[in-house]
């Protein structure tokens, strides 16, 4: 049938919707319209273009084709797909400056594009008259395979740019990949179907990219970054990566919102930063950033090694996965007597930092990973997440493998351990179990309980080896000349150690409640306690019902506390700890929760000692705001290692800069 004008026009502009649409969801995770809206719209286009016969290859509707390849068609690319060189530290990047400075004979500073290292495969899009016309692996660098029909499921890829009047060939290279979400997502479903399990996003990406059935490509959801322009024959390309980038944004091509237009080599690094930082919050995994030349003459005129432009450098981050052995497994008895497997391993560096042991949480997770002693392992640590095992590689190789099991008596008391509920194992020895008293008076003293300054964890161990103490209570009545006794303590670290712990007497209720190691009960629960009850007293007369009151306290927490509260032993540790002359200040958290308010803080550079987002919450916490950039309004700036423009420039407007040390001790000195 052929169709009226204004059916064409109605196609016309369906497809334009529908594209406008896929690039809002797919792209840019922000719809617009319900699912629903869309897939009328996608309705109403298919039938049109069957009714009228109108249907083309680069419509919307035509994403997925159904006859599978016999095989793969060579691509020879028209110009060579280059790799990166890579650095891995600050000296490295600063060096890969000087050189081009070197070569361009000018000391003038340089701009550049600072993009996330994706980590995914690198492709090649050929557009010709704005119609998708072929899609490349990289393969070798000067020949890969034509993956056009996997390529073309992808709905963030556009079928046709939206660029009216632009023509020949255009191109375009960038970094296929699966997000975080999206490979969790396949990873439920496999789990739920019975399916087999994907190892890691970035070799589902690779396997969905080289599928010949473009139906099985299709079910994985593929997303793509453009980061490159190759062959250029029909239009005029702005002279500025930067500018390149925005252009094709506009044609419809998904380019990535996390990259940034930097000055001089300082200020890459600490995009660098601030990128390592967000890692773990970014919905794509990367394995570095890419820092480029953002001038397209000056990289021409810089040229390539080999394989490698001059005008980029790859800043490599710490590997998040590596492999390494297991030694052996302890069991650890915890405060409430929990028993965790943990797997002590050959040291390896991972995430950032050597990694030689792990929990194995229990042994339900034992058997998950099927692991014995002596097996390869992969161990995972991604941002501050504690790291773990995560699959175990080449079982069959392991010469001599030992089967874990769980021990009948407890490791630290033998008094028999009891099974509790479906994954749980438990000493029973109670309070004569010195490894729970020792995790109770090491969480006790811990920072975000009392803080006794200088009352680490070995020292309360060799504290309840020598009997120095059983409860917590025993601490408040050590003298000087027993601490002195000591291993490594003289008398001035002892007298130090009885001043730190009489100051813990003056501590708020919410605090102090936190600090008696209640299951379940954490920070939040125990101010949540605190503002509700406002005396100790209160809360020990109070009831589970009453407890449930409180809201974020389930029935479980609720009972949990009732029952810690009407054990003996318990009551007795806090009346000895009262008898002492505990002071619990009855200042709830509204008080000092706005000290900061009215101020704002930047920070940059890395924070080792806690973590960035950590930070943040804190600061907000106490009413301060936290802002991305240094502006005369900034109050404090705080400085880790490897600041770099936020730094100069604070310097320059005279705002105050800390480091993390007193940044620490600032939000101390609030909390207390
Ligand atoms: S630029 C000549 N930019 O890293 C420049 N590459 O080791 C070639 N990659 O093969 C690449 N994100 O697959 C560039 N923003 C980015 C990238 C990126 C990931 C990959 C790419 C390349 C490899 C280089």
């Amino acid at each position: 049938m052929t169709a009226p004008d204004k059916i064409l026009q109605e196609v016309a502009a369906l497809r334009r919707e529908i594209n406008y649409h896929n690039r809002l969801y797919y792209t840019l995770d922000s719809p617009e319209i319900p699912d629903a809206d869309y897939d009328a719209l996608f309705d109403r286009l298919t039938e049109l273009e069957q009714v009228y016969d109108l249907v083309t290859p680069e419509s919307p509707t035509r994403r997925v084709g159904s006859e599978p390849l016999v095989q793969f068609t060579q691509i020879t690319h028209e110009r060579p797909m280059l790799s990166l060189d890579k650095v891995f530290n600050e000296q490295d990047l600063q060096d890969f400056e000087s050189r081009i400075k070197k070569r361009l004979g000018s000391e003038a500073d340089l701009e550049y594009s600072c993009e996330p290292k994706v980590d995914g495969i690198a492709v090649s899009l050929l557009y010709v008259d704005g119609v998708l016309t072929r899609a490349a692996t990289r393969g070798d660098g000067l020949t890969g395979e034509d993956i056009t029909h996997n390529v073309r499921t992808i709905h963030s890829i556009p079928l046709r740019l939206d660029a009216q009047g632009v023509t020949g060939r255009i191109e375009v290279r960038g970094e296929i990949y699966l997000g975080k979400a999206g490979f969790e997502k396949l990873n439920n479903r496999a789990e739920r179907e019975g399916g087999k399990v994907f190892v890691n996003p970035r070799n589902t990406a690779a396997g969905a990219v080289r599928q010949l059935d473009p139906r099985k490509a299709a079910r994985i959801p593929l997303q793509m970054f453009c980061y490159s322009i190759g062959l250029v024959d029909g239009v005029e390309m702005p002279g500025r990566l930067g500018d390149v980038f925005e252009l094709l944004e506009a044609w419809g091509l998904p380019v990535n919102p996390d990259r940034s237009a930097r000055t001089g080599i300082d200020d890459c690094l600490d995009y660098c930063l601030d990128l390592l930082n967000k890692r773990n919050a970014l919905n794509y995994e990367i394995d570095g950033a890419v820092i480029k030349v953002n001038d397209l003459s000056i990289q021409r005129e810089l040229g390539q090694n080999a394989r490698t432009p001059r005008w980029a450098m790859a800043y490599k981050f710490p590997a998040e996965e590596k492999s390494t052995q297991v030694l052996g497994v302890e069991f650890q008895v915890g405060r409430t007597g929990a028993i965790t497997p943990v797997a002590r391993l050959k040291p390896v560096f991972v995430g950032g930092v050597t990694v030689s042991n792990t929990t194995l949480h229990n042994m339900d997770e034992v058997e998950r990973l099927g692991l014995r002693v002596g097996d390869s392992v992969i161990v995972r640590r991604a941002g501050d997440v504690i790291p773990k095992i995560i699959r175990v590689m080449a079982p069959e190789k392991n010469p001599a493998p030992g089967t874990i099991v769980m021990p009948s008596r407890c490791p630290a008391c033998h008094s028999p351990v009891l099974k509790e509920g479906e994954v749980l194992y438990k000493c029973s020895g109670g309070l004569i179990c010195p490894a729970q008293r020792k995790e109770a008076v090491k969480h006790f003293a811990s920072r975000s309980a009392l803080d006794i300054e200088g009352l680490g964890d070995k020292l309360v161990e060799i504290m309840v080896n020598r009997d120095l103490i059983s409860t917590v209570a025993d601490l408040y009545r050590l003298e000087v000349s027993q601490i002195s006794a000591l291993e490594r303590m003289g008398p001035k670290s002892a007298q130090k150690l009885v001043a730190a712990i009489e100051k813990s007497k003056q501590v708020t209720l919410a605090r102090f409640l936190y600090a008696l190691g209640i299951r379940e009960v954490g920070e939040a629960t125990a101010q949540a306690l605190a503002n509700h009850y406002q005396a100790l007293q209160n809360v020990i007369d109070a009831s589970a019902a009453d407890h449930e009151q409180i809201p974020d306290i389930g029935p479980v927490v609720a009972s949990h506390i009732e029952t810690f509260f009407r054990q003996e032993h318990n009551l007795s540790v806090i009346n000895q700890l009262l008898r002492c002359g505990f002071v619990l200040e009855q200042r709830t958290s509204d008080e000092y929760s706005n000290s900061l308010a009215g101020q704002t803080f930047v920070l940059t550079g890395s924070l080792v000692q806690i973590p960035r987002k950590e930070v943040k919450a804190r600061l907000q916490a106490l009413g301060a705001k936290v802002a991305g950039s240094v502006s005369k309004n900034t109050s404090v700036v705080v400085a880790g290692p490897g600041a770099g423009s936020k730094r100069a420039k604070a310097e320059a407007l005279g705002i105050k800069i800390i480091d993390e040390g007193e940044f620490i001790a600032l939000i101390e000195s609030l909390n207390h």
